[in-house]
């Protein structure tokens, strides 16, 4: 049974409807697959069903970005396009009956694990994407401010260098003589990488040992986001040039939204939740 919890929520009635009807569509699959002994008359019925209303959603999101003007709308057309790639491809295996049960499984299981990540990583980002053109001047979005401290001073310290690095990004594709820069920015894009991964590391290791209840949320948000990171397109960086330098602006602005987002949603509750219980982490 997987669960559509209230983390996958992105606050966004009619989007959030339509993923919960799409966890209960394959939890529902999952059931009828796992009493049925013949899988082989069932499955390419639930496969397509889910399939159609997979798109259906896909265009309901896609046009609501499109209304509010959501500078990932590209990225997530492509993400939606090779999930329906990956579905369409499937086959179900007939060689015997544990066989063909365990393909559908083994489809699901991917649709749900992909679905997570997605919402997770992409979806919850919709609408929140701040223009920083209209922020004031001297309101600097890649500041480290009080509103982001935890007081876990492990946490906090890790979050400030997470800023900082995208700030270092941010400044070096600013610069003029960008395709001198190529090399820099790479290496900090990847110094990003796996300082976000020390991090997330940190951080679930903290929530372990405090037997913290978000845990499980919280790692399925890790995984989303470092998911994100992964994908990060380097063939389309392999020569800076002005379109790039647009690409470059659109990714730093993701990377801080989704940092910043998750930081005030949920790791400022691990905060809490150790003051309220009274917690000592030393
Ligand atoms: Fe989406
Ligand atoms: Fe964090
Ligand atoms: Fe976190």
């Amino acid at each position: 049974m997987y669960e559509f919890t209230k983390d996958c929520m992105i606050g966004i009635k009619e989007i959030d409807d339509e993923h919960k009807k799409l966890f209960d569509m394959i939890n529902d699959a999952i059931a009828l697959a796992d009493k049925t002994d013949d899988v082989k008359s069932i499955a390419n019925n639930l496969i397509k069903n889910l399939k159609d209303y997979a798109n259906v959603h896909f265009a309901h999101e896609e046009a609501y970005m499109k209304k509010i003007n959501d500078p990932e709308l590209e990225s997530q057309i492509k993400e939606h396009k090779a999930f329906a790639k990956k579905v369409n491809s499937f086959e179900l295996d007939t060689s015997s009956d544990e066989a063909s049960k365990k393909s559908l499984n083994d489809i699901l299981v991917y649709i749900i694990q992909w679905l997570y990540k997605h919402i997770l990583g992409s979806d919850i980002m919709i609408g929140k994407l701040s223009d920083h053109s209209e922020e004031a001047e001297n309101d600097n979005p890649f500041e480290f401010t009080d509103k982001y401290k935890t007081d876990i001073a492990l946490i906090d310290d890790e979050h400030r260098h997470l800023f900082e690095i995208i700030e270092k990004t941010n400044e070096l594709i600013h610069e003029n003589l960008l395709h001198d820069k190529y090399d820099e920015i790479m290496h900090l894009l990847d110094e990003l990488k796996t300082y976000t991964e020390t991090h997330f590391n940190d951080e679930e290791a903290l929530m372990e040992k405090i037997s913290y209840p978000g845990l499980a949320a919280q790692k399925k948000a890790h995984a989303a986001f470092v998911d994100k990171l992964v994908h990060i397109d380097i063939n389309e960086l392999d020569e800076i040039d002005e379109h790039q330098q647009a690409y470059l602006f659109e990714l730093i602005n993701y990377l801080l939204s989704w940092l910043s987002n998750h930081i005030l949603g949920s790791d400022l509750k691990i905060g809490e939740y150790i003051r309220e219980n009274n917690i000592s982490i030393d």
